[in-house]
């Protein structure tokens, strides 16, 4: 939270996107019990505990909420299910009479769970960790829910704004007030921080950026500030290329995760001295672990010598993560000179 707020922490503090995950053999027994991974999302002791496993197990310095972004549509009213071995499957909104058919149940009653989790974890968790909720930025949910499943390109969620502007515009606007409410909603059962996940923001041409990713965004930001002005509001927008400038332009997110494409010691000096970082580890450096691992901490660390940086990982630590490497990296951040 200190860096957060501006602080030149060292060693700075350390999470992992996806920290409550597959890579490790504790979660892959609780998911085994659970059934489905949506089951896990809304069940507080199953949430809860998976959550704090990475915790117990490294010390991570924030915890992030186990749950997922596609839970917002599913409280729309959209169909969610997750099939094994596929990712997310929806029932495709195309249309804005499929549009009108959402919302027909209140959002934050189907959410009740998720704020339960969030109530649980504040009381158990040791008070220097950092309690970290979040939703999906707009665009990124928007194209899942068009969609209806990962694509590479976005193409269907693109193609239906350039053809359906208002369409879009509704859909943006439907995810932007909801994500106002369920993330102060977050905020009252414990949040101490919220990250915007943009994991699409690579996939918008210079004219829907604006509309479809900053502005919503923005919106958000400060809907929920006007509301809880001590939240503190990370933004992860992935593929960030020529559109990072533009989101630190836009100056509405208190901090920026980075990712892994990005070379810090080429970004970090363009970017304001007093703005938080986060990132920018490669995944797959983790997984290869050895001196590979060591040269790519170092160099994180190196390029954000002297800056208010959260060292975190270049986009979600994947499965077939071995769990000493992650101590390895862990052991190299925290052994960094001031
Ligand atoms: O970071 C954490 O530990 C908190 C939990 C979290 C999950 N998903 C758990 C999860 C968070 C913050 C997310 C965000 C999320 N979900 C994003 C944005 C971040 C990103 O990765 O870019 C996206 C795009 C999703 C949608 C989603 N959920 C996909 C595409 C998948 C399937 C892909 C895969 O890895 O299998 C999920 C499933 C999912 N979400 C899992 C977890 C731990 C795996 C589910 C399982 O146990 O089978």
């Amino acid at each position: 939270m200190r860096v957060l707020d501006g602080e030149a922490i060292w060693p700075p503090p350390i999470w992992v996107m996806r920290q409550a995950g597959r890579y490790l053999p504790e979660y892959r027994a609780k998911r085994a019990e659970a059934g489905g991974f949506l089951d896990m999302c809304y069940n507080p002791d199953f949430a809860v505990e998976v959550t704090l496993q990475p915790i117990r197990r490294y010390g991570f310095d924030a915890a992030i909420m186990f749950s997922d972004i596609l839970v917002v549509p599913h409280a729309l009213g959209q169909n969610l299910w997750f099939a094994e071995g596929e990712g997310p499957r929806l029932d495709p909104v195309t249309t804005r009479e499929d549009l009108a058919k959402l919302r027909q149940r209140d959002p934050a009653e189907h959410l009740a769970p998720v704020f339960e989790t969030l109530r649980r974890l504040r009381r158990e968790l040791p008070a220097e960790t950092t309690l970290l909720g979040f939703c999906g930025a707009p665009w990124t949910v928007a194209s899942y829910m068009i969609a209806g499943k990962s694509t590479p390109d976005q193409a269907p969620a693109r193609i239906a704004a350039y053809r359906d502007p208002e369409f879009m515009a509704a859909l943006i606007d439907m995810l932007v007030e909801t994500s106002i409410d369920y993330l102060t909603a977050q905020v009252d059962a414990g949040a101490d921080a919220i990250q915007l996940f943009e994991s699409f923001g690579a996939a918008l041409s210079a004219p829907l950026l604006e509309p479809l990713s900053l502005m919503p965004m923005r919106r958000i930001v400060e809907g929920l500030k006007a509301r809880r002005p001590q939240a503190r509001v990370i933004v992860f927008l992935r593929g960030g290329g020529p559109n990072l400038a533009k989101l630190v332009e836009a100056g509405f997110a208190d901090a920026i995760a980075l990712d892994w494409s990005l070379d810090l010691t080429r970004v970090l000096p363009t970017l304001p001295v007093t703005l938080p970082t986060q990132g920018n580890l490669d995944p797959l450096a983790l997984v290869a672990g050895g001196k590979a691992l060591d040269e790519g901490v170092d160099a994180v660390l190196a390029a954000a010598r002297g800056r208010p940086h959260i060292f975190n990982l270049g986009h979600g630590i994947v499965p077939q993560t071995p769990v000493e490497h992650v101590a390895q990296m862990i052991a190299r951040v925290r052994a960094a000179q001031g």
